[in-house]
């Protein structure tokens, strides 16, 4: 080794030894007589002393180093004089004397400053990632991704699961995005998938026989991109046989108990996991993802408003829509122009409008719709929602999805406002009871929720006949601070089952035995009832690390237009491999036949 020691661990109780160190040069401090230099490497950092009187010529290359030099120094621990002490770091009571020091490598000035976390443009972090990745912040977030993955592995090997890799070049596994594909040289004209999720994979390797498997699987998903989604992400992808809905979420509570409560500084809000229905999930907070670490619940008052003399909101009622609201505490006296922004923000989600009713402090009632009710209707809208002084109510009246959209968006910008959301706190729920398919209004059929190997609930399944758009799935949602941090269901392992649902998604047999009959075939030859469920590492890993954005705890992210900007990817290639692969490249494509040019089924 070119070190003894890591500059992070020196201490105390080092003071007298000789050490060697290797690592960058975090700052440089010329002093005149003294160079200070602060030595990292990934333990962290420790100062540097080269003194000309003492050692001439480690002075003189210590005072010729710059930022993000690589050095080894050879020196002596010594105690830090008194009142040099640095508290703030962890060998703040040492120093290392330098008795010799080599240059390892210069280094040209990086295009930002390593030794602090100071806000940097994120194109420029992104390209020159490998400067970003020695931050302190960065490097914190993949070790803590690191304990969290070596933390599953360790938990589900004690409890007899079975790590398996499964192939990234397979064929297409819906999972309700679209298909990053890659042409065959050997089979022309025919195109791998690469994998949504193992999903399919999985369930054949419980037909297999292996009882309990998991992955550290990546997952390929051509989607558009937002903060909580990467093209290419990491799943803990898990599968069981011969379990109930139960046994998957226990245990997959008590792995996510384990990582929060051995691996981070954050705090679990409610244990045990407290558990909505899909129904209760969406009438209380809009959501199917509700952020618990704030109540600000959304409350209907349809029926107190229906025969009033306010159009906007009798007139939906009426016509079979809802009226809900949300009080924002303490926001009264909130200016026209603050009460605009949040009339903006609906109307984004979709809303036509919100009407606004503020209670003064001496209960005085600022309203934009008051006018047009009575004084007991106020009243009772006022009561129900539970509103005092100073509180100000929001109501949006429409359709209950656009209801839902629209003040859930609401709710979480209020939340944010009145500091509710507070990052310290992990508040985990189950959502459960999904209904198994979804009305896709422009392709005129249904689609599943999750996706289609997702079981019905056993006494739902007769209404796969009569009202497929009622029957709920055995699928699970495990959500946390408003994000979905996994998903998961017990599976369809009878095949008439599994075909009936082909059917309700309007794939005929032909085309379902054509994409999925290595799965019907597999199915028919006993296969044990199973289920699993998939966390998405990425976005546990932010939440237990405080960031916002899986970018910040993945080491070679895309940014949101899919690119990755270090290596130039995508890029175009050369003519001769397009022309292996039997491919040209169309710059127009309405000159392409008009064929299919998305085949979207799957669900999310
Ligand atoms: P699902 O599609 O719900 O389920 O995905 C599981 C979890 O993966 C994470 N996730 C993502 N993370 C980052 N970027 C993305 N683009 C992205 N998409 C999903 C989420 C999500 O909860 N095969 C099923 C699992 C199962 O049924 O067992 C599946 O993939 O945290
Ligand atoms: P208008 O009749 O358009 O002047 O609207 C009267 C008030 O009702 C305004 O504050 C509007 O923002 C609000 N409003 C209009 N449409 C809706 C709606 N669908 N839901 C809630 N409030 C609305």
């Amino acid at each position: 080794m070119l070190k003894s020691h890591n500059c992070g661990e020196l201490r105390a109780e080092h003071v007298g030894r000789a050490v060697t160190l290797a690592g960058w040069v975090n700052r440089q401090r010329d002093h005149g007589g003294l160079v200070f230099i602060d030595l990292r490497d990934r333990s962290g950092v420790v100062q540097v002393v080269a003194d000309p009187a003492h050692a001439p010529q480690a002075h003189q290359v210590a005072s010729e180093a710059r930022q993000e030099y690589v050095l080894q120094v050879q020196g002596v621990v010594r105690r830090r004089p008194e009142g040099r002490v640095n508290p703030e770091i962890e060998t703040g009571e040492i120093e290392v004397l330098a008795e010799q020091v080599v240059v390892l490598n210069p280094a040209k000035t990086p295009p930002f400053y390593i030794f602090d976390d100071s806000p940097v443009d994120e194109a420029v972090r992104l390209r020159y990632r490998y400067l970003d990745l020695r931050r302190r912040r960065m490097q914190r977030n993949l070790i803590l991704r690191h304990r969290v993955v070596k933390h599953i592995r360790d938990f589900l090997d004690a409890r007899g699961f079975i790590e398996i890799e499964t192939p990234i070049l397979f064929k297409s596994t819906p999972e309700g995005a679209r298909d990053y594909l890659v042409p065959s040289r050997i089979h022309p004209g025919k195109f791998y998938a690469l994998p949504q999720s193992p999903q399919q994979l999985k369930q054949l390797l419980m037909v297999a026989g292996f009882e309990r498997y998991f992955q550290i699987a990546r997952c390929f998903r051509d989607e558009d991109q937002r903060g909580d989604r990467q093209p290419e992400f990491t799943q803990l992808d898990l599968e069981m046989s011969f379990v109930r809905r139960e046994d998957v979420m226990a245990l997959t509570e008590e792995l996510m108990v384990g990582i929060v409560e051995d691996l981070s500084d954050r705090r679990l809000l409610t244990k045990p996991f407290p558990r909505l229905t899909y129904a209760e999930a969406t009438a209380r907070y809009g959501t199917d993802r509700p952020d618990l670490r704030f109540g600000m619940e959304l409350v209907d008052v349809s029926d107190l408003v229906a025969e009033s003399d306010f159009r906007v909101f009798s007139e939906t009622v009426a016509a079979g829509g809802q009226v809900k609201g949300v009080r924002a505490p303490g926001c009264a006296t909130y200016s026209r122009r603050q009460i605009d922004e949040l009339v903006d923000l609906v109307k984004k989600e979709g809303a036509a409008g919100l009407a606004w009713l503020a209670v003064g402090e001496g209960g005085d009632i600022r309203s934009s719709f008051a006018k047009f009710l009575t004084e007991d209707e106020v009243a009772c809208i006022v009561e129900r929602m539970g509103a005092g002084a100073g509180d100000l109510l929001l109501f949006v009246a429409d359709r209950p999805p656009t209801v839902a959209a629209a003040l859930s968006a609401l709710r979480l910008e209020l939340g944010e406002r009145l500091g509710l959301c507070d990052p310290q706190v992990l508040a985990f729920c189950w959502v459960v009871d999904f209904p198994l398919f979804e009305w896709d209004e422009e392709e005129n059929r249904w689609d599943p929720s999750h996706h289609l190997f997702t079981a019905p609930m056993e006494e739902d399944l007769p209404l796969l006949d009569t009202d497929p758009g009622a029957a709920r799935g055995q699928q699970y949602d495990l959500v946390c601070n408003g994000e979905e941090v996994a998903g998961g269901s017990i599976r369809i392992h009878r095949r008439e089952v599994q075909e009936k649902v082909f059917r309700l998604i309007g794939l005929d047999l032909e085309t379902a035995r054509e994409r999925f009959g290595h799965m019907l075939e597999a199915f028919e030859y006993g296969t044990p009832p199973h289920g699993g469920i998939a966390p998405g590492i990425d976005r546990l890993v932010m939440l237990l690390a405080g960031e916002s954005n899986i970018r910040e705890v993945i080491a070679f992210p895309k940014t949101g237009q899919a690119a990755d900007l270090m290596a130039g990817a995508p890029s175009p290639v050369e003519l001769w491999q397009l022309e292996e692969l039997h491919i040209q490249i169309i710059e127009d494509p309405d000159q392409l036949d008009n064929g299919p040019l998305h085949t979207g089924e799957g669900g999310r």
